[in-house]
């Protein structure tokens, strides 16, 4: 066996900034008083990383790439029928079924953000967007803020469980690579998987110019976009 680099930096990055926000964000909501502009504020911050993942998607490095996971039904039924397969080859990047739920946790993620830039507390806090919505469209938000959330607990609990199944049944061990960034795979790649596997750098340069646009974004739909609040809500 050799390793090669599989998960670059920056994903690996993304993924564990995601983990820890989305549970800064229940502590936030769910179980600290006082703590909802702590909530905008990590809020953001997710929505910036979910943007940064969706270019990253595109411009990023091959395993990084949406092109590379996301495959057709086809692919997806083929993988199936070997799910319970003890010995079956190791997916090298995302395989074809983790790659729609990799898709399914950004879309709940991203849905969560963009909603609650329209919540409110009921007390002293709105969120950037809300004096910009009629309140059909904050009924709506309101419900997907928790809609999504409670779907997003379930998802993540059947990524979890996926990851031991991978574990301790496949014998396929998905969470170092996550951390480290390499994956074990046979000396002769090429002549398991069709051709050599790997990539030899993170490209880091382009990633802190992705990262700089997905802030930029960040910043137009929380300061710019907003109309400024009438002087009289002030001061009155
Ligand atoms: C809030 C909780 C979590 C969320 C929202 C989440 C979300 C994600 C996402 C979006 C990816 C795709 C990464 C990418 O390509 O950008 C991913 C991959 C992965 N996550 Fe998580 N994750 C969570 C918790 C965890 C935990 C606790 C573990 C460890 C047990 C874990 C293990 C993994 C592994 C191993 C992969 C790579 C899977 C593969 O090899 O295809 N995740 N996760
Ligand atoms: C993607 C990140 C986010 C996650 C995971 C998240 C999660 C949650 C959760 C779990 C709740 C509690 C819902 C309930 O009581 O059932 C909540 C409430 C709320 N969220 Fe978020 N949220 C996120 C982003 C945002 C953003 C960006 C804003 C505003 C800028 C926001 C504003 C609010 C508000 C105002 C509440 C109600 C708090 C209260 O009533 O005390 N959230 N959120």
């Amino acid at each position: 066996m050799k390793k090669r680099l599989i998960w670059d930096l920056p994903t690996r990055l993304f993924h564990w900034l995601l983990v820890l926000s989305i549970l800064a964000q229940y502590v936030t909501a769910e179980l600290l008083d006082d703590a909802v502009q702590w909530h905008f504020y990590i809020g953001y911050f997710t929505l910036g990383l979910i943007i940064f993942r969706l270019l990253w998607g595109i411009f990023g490095p091959r395993y990084a790439k949406f092109s590379q996971f996301v495959k057709g039904p086809g692919a997806v039924f083929a993988y199936v029928k070997t799910f319970f397969d003890r010995d079956s080859l190791p997916s090298v990047g995302h395989n074809p079924l983790g790659g729609w739920f990799v898709v399914v946790m950004i879309a709940l993620v991203l849905v969560q953000a963009v909603s609650g830039l329209f919540m409110t507390d009921d007390i002293f806090l709105d969120g950037p967007l809300r004096s910009m919505a009629k309140d059909d469209v904050l009924s709506i938000m309101n419900t997907l803020h928790h809609l999504s959330f409670d779907t997003l607990v379930y998802v993540i609990m059947l990524h979890i469980g996926a990851s031991v199944f991978y574990g301790f049944y496949k014998r396929q061990k998905l969470v170092p690579p996550m951390i480290s960034g390499k994956k074990p795979l046979p000396e002769d790649e090429a002549q398991y998987y069709g051709e050599a596997q790997g990539i030899t750098h993170s490209q880091l340069g382009k990633a802190i110019i992705i990262a700089l646009v997905a802030a930029a974004c960040v910043y137009v739909v929380v300061e710019v976009l907003p109309p400024s609040a009438p002087a009289a809500q002030y001061y009155y």
